[in-house]
C-alpha cells in the first residue's frame, strides 16, 4: 500500500493523500445515510452504515486512505458517561467527572469491549476496500478527551480541566492514565480488525503551557504510541496535536509519522522533525474554497518537502460548505503534481 509505505519513510510513486474529516457533512451522500440513521451516534454504532460512508470518500474523491467512520466520544461514552449530540451545540457529556467516584465508576476492560461496534465496522469496511488504499483505525489522545469528560463539552477557558491540573495533578494524572488504558487496548483491537494505520487526534493540545503539555498530554501520546509500535511495529502510528508550533524542539518518542497542523509553517516542522518523522499536512482547509488557492497551497507544499518522507493532508477537518468538485480537485492535484 503506497499510503502505508509512505507512512513507514519509504519512497513511493507519488505522495499519498487523504483528507481529515473527509466523510462527513459537505458530501450529498454522507447526509442521506446521516438522514436514514437518524442521530449521528446511532450510525456510528451501525457497522453496516458507517463502514458505507467511510468508502463513500474513496469511490468519490479517490483518497489514498479510508479513515474509520466514528468519533473521538465513543471511548469515553462507553468508560460509562452518557453522551449527546446537540444540534449547533456539539458533543455534551450530563454528568461530566468532578471527583473519585466518578473516576472509580469509569471500566476500562468494559469500554474496551463495549467498542466492539467499532472492531466490527472495521472488518467491515477492511472486507470491501481495494487491496490497494489503507484504513486508518484512530483515537482521541487522553488530554482531549480527559478535557470533555471534566469540562463536559467544547471550552473556550478550560477553566475546569485547568484547576485540576494545577490543584490536584495526582487526580488529572489518575484520570489520564485510566484513559490511556482503555486507549491502547481500543487501538490494538482495531489493528487486530484490520486497521492498517492508527492515528491519535490530540486537537486541544494548544490549550496547555509548554511543561504542562509535555506533562499531562504528550507523555501518554508516546506511551500508547511506544506500547503499539512494540507489539506492532510495521503499523505506523501518526500523532496530530493540533496547534503546538512552538514545542517542536521537545518533540521525541517511538511513532512514525507527525502530523502537521495547518498554523504550523511546514519549513519549521521540516527543519525540527523531518529528519526524525514523516510528516503529514498541512493545507489550510478554507483553500478548498478557490481552485487558485489549491493550486498555490499545493505548490509551496511540495517546495518544502520535495515529495520525501510527506502524506500530503489538509491541516485540520474540511468543512461542512466546500464544493465536492474542489475537495475531487485537491486530490486529483495532490496525486498528478507529485508522481515521480
Ligand atoms: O475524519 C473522518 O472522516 C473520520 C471521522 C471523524 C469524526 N470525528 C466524525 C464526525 C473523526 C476522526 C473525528 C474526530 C473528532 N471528533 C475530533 C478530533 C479531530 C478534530 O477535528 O480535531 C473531535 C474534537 C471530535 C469531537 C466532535 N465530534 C465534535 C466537536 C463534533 C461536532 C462538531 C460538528 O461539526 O458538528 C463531532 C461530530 C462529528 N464527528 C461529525 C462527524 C462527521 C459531524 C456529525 C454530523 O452532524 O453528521
Amino acid at each position: 500500500m503506497i499510503f502505508v509505505d509512505a507512512c513507514l519513510g519509504k519512497k513511493t510513486p507519488y505522495t499519498p493523500v487523504w483528507m481529515m474529516r473527509q466523510a462527513g457533512r459537505y458530501l450529498p451522500e454522507y447526509m442521506q445515510v446521516r438522514a436514514q440513521a437518524g442521530d449521528f451516534l446511532r450510525l456510528c454504532k451501525d457497522p453496516e452504515k458507517a463502514c458505507e460512508v467511510t468508502l463513500q470518500p474513496v469511490d468519490i474523491l479517490g483518497v489514498d486512505a479510508a479513515i474509520l467512520f466514528s468519533d473521538i466520544l465513543v471511548v469515553p461514552l462507553e468508560m460509562g458517561m452518557e453522551l449527546q449530540f446537540l444540534k449547533g451545540e456539539g458533543p455534551v457529556f450530563s454528568h461530566p467527572i468532578k471527583n473519585q467516584t466518578d473516576l472509580d465508576k469509569l471500566d476500562v476492560q468494559k469500554a474496551i469491549d463495549g467498542l466492539e461496534y467499532v472492531y466490527e465496522t472495521i472488518k467491515r469496511i477492511r472486507g470491501k476496500l481495494a487491496a490497494d488504499k489503507a484504513l486508518i483505525g484512530f483515537c482521541g489522545a487522553p488530554w482531549t478527551l480527559a478535557t470533555y469528560m471534566i469540562e463536559g463539552q467544547g471550552t473556550k477557558t478550560y477553566a475546569l480541566v485547568k484547576k485540576l491540573i494545577y490543584s490536584d495533578p495526582a487526580f488529572m494524572h489518575a484520570l489520564l492514565a485510566k484513559v490511556t488504558e482503555v486507549l491502547k487496548g481500543y487501538m490494538e483491537r482495531q489493528i487486530q480488525s484490520g486497521a492498517n494505520v492508527v492515528m491519535i487526534f490530540d486537537s486541544w493540545a494548544a490549550a496547555l503551557e509548554e511543561s504542562a503539555y509535555f506533562e499531562f498530554s504528550w507523555s501518554y501520546m508516546k506511551e500508547i504510541s511506544a506500547y503499539l509500535k512494540g507489539k506492532y511495529p510495521h503499523v505506523p502510528v501518526i500523532l496530530f496535536p493540533k496547534g503546538i508550533s512552538g514545542y517542536l524542539d521537545k518533540i521525541d518518542g517511538e511513532f512514525d509519522v507527525f502530523g502537521v497542523d495547518w498554523s504550523t509553517p511546514m519549513e519549521l516542522a521540516k527543519e525540527k522533525l523531518g529528519h526524525k518523522y514523516v510528516l503529514q499536512g498541512n493545507m489550510e482547509p478554507t483553500r478548498l474554497y478557490s481552485k487558485e488557492a489549491i493550486d498555490a497551497g499545493i505548490s509551496h507544499i511540495i517546495e518544502v518537502m520535495k515529495n520525501e518522507r510527506h502524506v500530503f493532508n489538509l491541516g485540520h477537518g474540511i468543512l461542512p460548505d466546500i464544493p465536492v468538485e474542489h475537495a475531487k480537485y485537491f486530490i486529483k492535484q495532490v496525486q498528478t503534481r507529485t508522481k515521480l
